[in-house]
């Protein structure tokens, strides 16, 4: 008995070993950690950045070169104005200035001015082309200067006016980006247009009419400005060497496009890989308030930001009107606070108007009470207190974006450029109102701020979107990851030139996003042969069907006449 007992234990003592050597071995199965890191000492390094408009247009981008920069890349700028130096945010980056006294002549500033106070649609298109013509020279002369001497790997260019950009890098065989917000004009969706080319945002609900206006007739009416927009570049690009290009879009198919915008924001659609949104880009840090600011906001629960960007242009007219709706919203105790942006705003005309009904030079001497005036506002941090209701601007891409990450419903009074779409995109999204320069008036304005306010519905949009925005803002860091990609397949596709850097042809550099229906050609690539053939065998089947079962049916009528006769014959003799 002893002897068993003892043997038991042993057994036991066995069976535990073996168990917990079995689960030691298996439980803890060895686990390696996945190498993110990336040896980068030899992917090309330098980016030139080319934006022909500086200003709003070099945030998004240097958000971009912010995290290059971090990752070892050497970033040089070339803009207009003196932009990174007077920065807070980018002053680190080393900047060229773009001469632009050359080709901003005093009437195209004239020009300028007016299409910004009324907008006119084929006369923007005028004065960009007026703009693109005289510029290119001069623009292309010092891409080429700055990168003969920094000796570039990558073009990044800012899609608005820059065609010495795109054709500089293809020119030299340099890999090129492109970057903008306005993907409805580049798309190839075809219910996807702009109401700068005189249409919706989104032909969903529009009747055939409208269809068919706005994809053949409104491009008809534009395509005199556009032929001759070309055929003048291409004069100019003979001046300074390079090849003509006839795609009114300039050089940018086969080159990858990081789109600053999302879903939700965006009218949806399938895009090319080339076509890729990144956005909404914004920095990780603004400016605070100011404690005059602060206290305002404080004081003032319910309180109105309008703000009207910096480029546009505001009649001291309209000026008044909404002035004036700002002072009745007040007294019915609607909103209880304005805080005003004047930024590029001429405050003395508006002084010249003699409006008895508003007091003037108390609101712009600041002692208004309810309204509290700024030249510059630390927007985002007003649009981030939570006393901040609702924001009235012009729908500028950043604005809104900011707006959007905020969870601010907006009246948005657009003027220029992809203004009137933005506006029209978030009034779809259901958090924002539009009104419009061309028409504005005291009860408008004050009945739609009222909606937005009252309307729970702008609020929900609103902060939906603003989940979203703040998903979609982490995409700028993959926008860099895009472009380090492209330097680092120039290293396997390039050639080594003279300098030792890598040359590639943009033509089919990229050809992991290049789809194969481009370089099938338009038949093949849009499988029209196949269908051709199809509906060819199609109608010849259905010849064949028809012919015979026609004759099939005739003969057996025949069949079923001779029948009939017979029977009643039959029946006739029957009788007698
Ligand atoms: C990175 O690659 C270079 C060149 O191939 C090599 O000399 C260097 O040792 C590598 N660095 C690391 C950390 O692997
Ligand atoms: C970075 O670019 C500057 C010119 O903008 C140049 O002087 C410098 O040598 C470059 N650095 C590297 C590491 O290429
Ligand atoms: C640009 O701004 C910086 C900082 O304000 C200034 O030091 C510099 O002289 C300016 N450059 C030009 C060309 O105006
Ligand atoms: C502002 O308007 C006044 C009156 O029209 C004009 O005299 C002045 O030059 C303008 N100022 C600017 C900076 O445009
Ligand atoms: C505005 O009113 C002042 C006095 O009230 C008058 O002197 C001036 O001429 C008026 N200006 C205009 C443009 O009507």
């Amino acid at each position: 008995m002893k002897m068993l007992f003892k043997y038991l234990h042993s057994l036991l003592i066995l069976v535990f070993i073996i168990f917990t050597f079995v689960s030691h071995s298996f439980g803890s199965t060895n686990f390696i950690t996945r190498d993110l890191s990336l040896n980068r000492s030899n992917v090309p390094k330098n980016i030139l950045v080319a934006s022909f408009f500086g200003g709003t247009h070099l945030p998004p981008v240097l958000e971009i070169c912010k995290i290059l920069k971090a990752r070892g890349y050497n970033i040089t700028v070339v803009a207009q104005g003196n932009y990174t130096a007077q920065s807070f945010s980018y002053s680190s980056f080393p900047q060229v200035i773009i001469d632009n006294k050359d080709f901003i002549t005093p009437d195209l500033v004239i020009e300028e001015r007016i299409n910004n106070l009324k907008f006119n649609r084929l006369g923007l298109f005028r004065y960009l082309k007026k703009l693109s013509i005289s510029s290119y020279v001069p623009v292309y002369n010092t891409y080429k200067k700055v990168a003969e001497e920094i000796k570039p790997d990558l073009f990044f260019c800012d899609h608005f006016v820059n065609n010495p950009c795109y054709d500089l890098a293809w020119k030299l065989g340099k890999p090129v980006v492109g970057t903008t917000v306005a993907l409805s004009l580049l798309s190839i969706s075809p219910y996807k247009t702009d109401p700068l080319l005189g249409c919706p945002i989104n032909m969903e609900n529009e009747n055939f009419y409208s269809r068919f206006k706005c994809k053949i007739l409104s491009p008809l009416q534009s395509i005199w400005i556009v032929l001759t927009t070309v055929r003048d570049l291409n004069i100019q690009r003979a001046k300074v060497g390079v090849e003509p290009h006839w795609d009114p879009k300039g050089r940018i198919s086969n080159i990858l496009m990081l789109f600053d915008t999302f879903f939700g924001f965006e009218v949806p659609s399938a895009e090319s890989p080339l076509y890729q949104e990144i956005g909404p880009i914004l920095p990780d840090t603004y400016p605070g308030l100011t404690p005059s600011l602060d206290s305002f906001l404080n004081d003032h629960p319910r309180t109105l930001y309008f703000a009207i960007g910096t480029v546009v242009l505001l009649s001291p007219q309209s000026t008044s009107i909404l002035l004036k709706s700002f002072l009745e919203l007040i007294d019915l105790d609607i909103i209880d606070g304005v805080i005003w942006a004047t930024t590029r705003m001429n405050t003395s005309e508006l002084l010249s108007l003699n409006n008895s009904d508003i007091p003037i030079s108390q609101i712009l001497n600041n002692n208004h009470p309810h309204i509290h005036i700024t030249k510059h506002a630390p927007q985002f941090a007003i649009l981030s207190h939570k006393n901040t209701k609702i924001f009235l601007n012009h729908g500028g891409a950043s604005s809104c974006h900011e707006s959007i990450y905020n969870a601010k419903p907006m009246l948005i009074l657009p003027s220029c450029c992809d203004q009137f779409g933005n506006a029209e995109k978030l009034e779809l999204a259901g958090m924002a109102l539009k009104i419009s320069k061309d028409d504005l008036n005291v009860n408008d304005i004050i009945s739609k701020i009222k909606r937005l306010l009252n309307d729970e519905s702008f609020k929900l949009n609103a902060e939906r979107l603003q989940f979203s925005s703040k998903l979609n803002s982490k995409r700028k860091y993959r926008g860099a990851d895009l472009i380090e990609i492209i330097l680092n397949n120039a290293m396997y596709d390039g050639v080594k030139d003279e300098n030792g850097k890598f040359k590639i042809n943009n033509e089919n550099f990229l050809k992991d996003w290049i789809t194969p229906d481009i370089k099938m050609g338009f038949i093949k690539g849009n499988y029209l042969d196949v269908y051709f053939v199809a509906i060819i065998l199609f109608l010849i089947l259905f010849c064949v069907f028809t012919f015979t079962s026609f004759n099939l049916t005739k003969y057996f009528c025949i069949l079923y006449i001779n029948g009939n006769i017979n029977f009643k014959n039959y029946l006739k003799f029957k009788k007698e």
